[in-house]
């Protein structure tokens, strides 16, 4: 089997793994939490980085320091994972969707600020739907496969309609936006850990942000909200999001591989688009966002006939996968208000495939992914089907 992307275990997760069970840190605290989390600010060039359980953790909490409240609007992309709207709706807030671009496949901000421009108003520095009157509390850009956002233009619309940024960079370690690490331009940014993702803790998240105060507050509503660190007080309702520290040290190990892992990425991509473009050009590559530097996390291409191709991959032992469902054509989201001109979501859900593209896949395996692909559109495969 050929997988989608998995974990790469090289490096020194078995030694400090080892490290926490020989000593008996193995759970909430120890000295790896801290080590992560401060290893992790520096690599991303934040300040204050605060480590969750989960990335949708991470964004669960960013949302409740972005002053998010129940009837709020929230405005997110209508191509995402699930887990960046269900963290909304955990507040009892509402997603308003935003369709993406044809090409980059990130939230279209020119859209954005047709929609801010014509439907909102502002009144003490907060901006409202004209249609409803909900306050547009955050604005949440994701930033799909590891590639950005134009975080040029969302960020000179969040200070024109004074709406905070809390960027889903669940997926974007190790990308760059003028020469700024994705996360660190908002608000906050969220990082996950998940098994798929660039590195993994086998699940985990982060938390980063400029704003000392926010980082406390992260921490504490992470930590069960205690005030005293012996007596049971709590001064709010808080959160069990804490990570632990065993998932902590595999962190500091995998962290320490970041420069590996995106080369090869880079690599992989690389290899990937070039192929198709001399043999199979009607595949196309999502294009890099301007000023963009990407970590290409999960190398993904539009092509014809996906779910024909998925199936015939899968015969040969190779995993792919679509691209997510778009929001909108959830049952818990078809109800939510969208902004969009030309359904372009539903257009690339209907063409996206991510291939094979693991930091530990070998240049044999993906020639072997590059063969068969190439043998499903020229042997009459795709044709049958
Ligand atoms: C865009 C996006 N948002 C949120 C999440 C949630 O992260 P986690 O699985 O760590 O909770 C993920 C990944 O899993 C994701 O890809």
């Amino acid at each position: 089997m050929i997988p989608l992307s998995i974990p790469n275990l090289n490096g020194n997760e078995w030694k400090y793994i080892k490290e926490c069970l020989d000593t008996n840190w193995v759970s909430s605290v120890g000295s790896y939490v801290t080590r992560f989390e401060q290893e992790f600010a520096a690599y991303v060039g934040a300040p204050y980085a605060v480590s969750m359980s989960s990335g949708t953790a991470a964004l669960h909490i960013a949302l409740i320091l972005a002053g998010v409240k129940p009837h709020n609007l929230v405005i997110a992309p209508n191509i995402t994972f699930a887990a960046t709207l269900n963290s909304i709706v955990y507040l009892n807030a509402e997603p308003l969707l935003l369709d993406v671009c044809p090409h980059t496949w990130q939230m279209d901000t020119q859209l954005l600020h047709d929609f801010l421009t014509t439907q909102t108003y502002l009144n003490q520095n907060t901006c409202y739907l004209r249609q409803t009157n909900q306050r547009i509390a955050a604005l949440m850009p994701v930033h799909v496969l590891g590639n950005m956002v134009n975080m040029q233009h969302l960020l000179q619309l969040s200070e024109q309609f004074h709406i905070p940024i809390v960027e889903d960079s669940t997926e974007a370690l190790g990308s760059y936006y003028m020469g700024k690490h994705a996360g660190t331009l908002g608000q906050t940014g969220c990082f996950s850990f998940n098994g798929n993702k660039i590195m993994t803790t086998g699940g985990g998240g982060m938390l980063v942000t400029h704003n000392e105060q926010l980082a406390r507050r992260a921490k504490h509503l992470s930590t069960q909200a205690k005030t005293d660190p012996v007596a049971y007080m709590h001064n709010e309702v808080g959160y069990n999001y804490r990570m632990v520290n065993l998932l902590a040290a595999m962190g500091v190990a995998q962290l320490e591989q970041m420069p590996q892992f995106l080369s090869r990425k880079a690599q992989i991509a690389h290899h990937y688009t070039t192929a198709f473009a001399a043999h199979l050009p009607f595949i196309q590559p999502q294009l890099t966002t301007t000023h963009t530097q990407p970590n290409h996390w999960l190398y993904t291409v539009k092509l014809p006939q996906w779910r024909n191709l998925l199936a015939h991959l899968r015969t040969q032992g190779i995993e792919t996968r679509p691209l997510w469902t778009p929001m909108n054509q959830l049952p818990m989201y078809a109800q939510c208000r969208y902004i969009t001109h030309h359904h372009v979501a539903a257009q690339l859900f209907e063409h996206c495939l991510s291939l094979p593209c693991s930091t530990n896949l070998t240049p044999q395996e993906q020639e072997v992914v590059i063969e068969a692909i190439h043998h499903f559109y020229t042997s009459g495969n795709a044709a049958m089907h």
